[in-house]
């Protein structure tokens, strides 16, 4: 899959319509990027700054300034947890230490079955309802390990049904 599979000609089309100048669709192109290749790859940034007609160097380092680009391969299911200051004065530190070890990853780290990649984010401006994540950018609140351990099953259990859990 590329940027330049014709699924995603109108949506390109339509970002680049938006301003007078290419450079401005760079962000939401580097979205279209990561969803082709499921991260942003060199190949992504490659397309993004070809299309953009922009240095490749500056699209990266684009995509490495915004936490909600990965420039590495992650699972189905990518969970930033916000462990700042006031989350975790409301257990955001446990809850994260927690989850890495019940799907023993570690920072970064997507488990063993390729489903869930968790890293710790900065305020993601819900900082009453901690502990709290955003899951591939949908937010989850107020959430503690045993709704965390119940909804990953219920995931888990929803792609083995559908014949893609692990092995499948
Ligand atoms: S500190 Fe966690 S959402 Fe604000």
């Amino acid at each position: 899959m590329s940027l330049h599979d014709p699924r995603y000609k109108a949506r390109i089309a339509s970002h680049l319509a938006k301003y007078p100048d290419k450079r401005s669709a760079v962000m939401p192109l580097l979205y279209i990027a990561q969803e082709a290749y499921g991260w942003v790859s060199p190949k992504g940034v490659q397309e993004v700054a070809e299309i953009c007609e922009m240095d490749p160097t500056q699209v990266k380092s684009i995509a490495g300034f915004y936490t909600m680009y990965s420039e590495r391969t992650k699972g189905r299911y990518w969970l930033h947890v916000c462990t700042d200051l006031p989350c975790a004065l409301n257990g955001a530190e446990t809850f994260y230490r927690e989850l890495q070890d019940y799907l023993g990853v570690e920072e970064g780290g997507t488990s063993e079955d390729g489903l869930f990649t968790v890293e710790h984010v900065m305020c993601l401006a819900a900082c009453d309802k901690a502990p709290m994540l955003q899951c591939n950018f949908r937010y989850m609140e107020s959430l503690d390990m045993e709704k965390m351990k119940a909804w990953i099953e219920e995931r888990r259990a929803e792609l083995e049904a559908a014949g893609q859990g692990q092995g499948a």
